[in-house]
């Protein structure tokens, strides 16, 4: 992704050190959080330094190399991060897998991150075909390059059809409580893509109106029958695009398709903490007697969407 004219990965390996994007000062500060040792991978996953599935994978497979000569420790704290990012769980064994049959531990994390980036590119090329000159597209979280390394998922179709020169509007879901959805304005504001911040209530407004053609969202976890987790608010987002018949698309690399669980119930919802209800950008918003209840992801039946977005085509129901 360009930053200001300079070209950025989410996060890189240089020196032994995992360097990180540090998304929680983003859209305000631009900083790069260093990582030297597995407790400081661990710590950047956990604490959304880094976020996003595939992103979570990649961080992961790093970790792996920081944390070789102690493979299973290693894996095991990276394990405990995140439990609902399927990419996260999937990276470990990649990298597991390698260095059990002797691969260098480096090259295969270099191949690993490669190939999500090209995986999230054809994503983007394929997610195009559906996008026609005009259309307005919601999208909810942050699916981007921020989230993927680059290009995105969910915004690597707007990412090429902007670039191929169709007229776009993305109607950005602020996606509260972590407010991924100002991520993903900072990166349409790099890209010069044309779109809106939208309050997370608004959507049904804005449907209704008749004034989204599309909505294309990331995901979690993709489970056997369909079902997939990804950011809480995500199922109603989908409930509301049936009723006012428009195309749900979930744009998603084959690390996340979990094969091993049935349906979405049996999918592992993350808690997360109060804070980050009760504060935004770093300012309390609710008094400390205030309870709160945090799911970080929800999960939307498969009957709601149109279609999967992947890097191998569009699989429709
Ligand atoms: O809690 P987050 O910010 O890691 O959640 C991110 C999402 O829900 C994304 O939509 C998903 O990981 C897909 S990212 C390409």
């Amino acid at each position: 992704m360009k930053i200001e004219g300079e070209e950025y990965r989410a996060l890189w390996f240089d020196e032994n050190i995992v360097n990180f994007i540090d998304q929680r000062e983003l859209p305000y500060k631009f900083e790069i959080f260093k990582a030297k040792t597995v407790d400081d991978v661990a710590f950047a996953i956990r604490d959304m330094v880094v976020r996003g599935a595939p992103a979570i994978g990649a961080a992961a497979v790093y970790g792996m190399v920081l944390g070789e000569k102690e493979m299973e420790k290693t894996a095991e704290k990276l394990r405990k991060t995140r439990p609902t990012a399927y990419d996260l769980f999937y990276a470990i064994e990649y990298m597991i897998e390698n260095i059990n049959e002797g691969k260098d531990a480096f090259d295969a994390a270099s191949t690993y991150v490669e190939d999500i980036i090209n995986r999230c590119k054809k994503i983007g090329e394929n997610g195009d075909k559906l996008i026609k000159n005009g259309m307005n597209i919601l999208t909810h979280c942050n699916a981007g390059a921020l989230a993927t390394v680059d290009y995105g998922t969910a915004l690597a179709p707007m990412r090429i059809a902007h670039k191929k020169g169709k007229k776009i509007f993305v109607y950005a879901d602020e996606t509260r409580p972590r407010c991924q959805g100002l991520l993903t304005s900072w990166e349409l504001m790099q890209e010069g893509i044309a779109h809106s911040v939208i309050a997370d209530n608004a959507a049904g407004y804005f449907m209704k109106k008749g004034e989204i053609d599309m909505v294309i969202v990331g995901a979690d976890r993709i489970v056997k029958n369909g079902d997939f987790a990804n950011k809480i608010g995500t199922y109603e987002k989908a409930v509301l695009a049936k009723e006012n018949n428009i195309p749900f698309y979930v744009a998603a690399p084959i690390s996340t398709f979990d094969n091993t669980i049935k349906n979405g119930n049996k999918i592992i919802i993350e808690e997360r903490g109060r804070v980050e209800l009760a504060k935004i950008n770093k300012k309390k918003i609710m008094p400390d007697w205030m309870n709160v209840k945090n799911p970080a992801f929800d999960v939307t039946p498969k009957r709601f969407v149109t279609g999967y977005i992947t890097e191998e085509g569009i699989i429709k129901k």
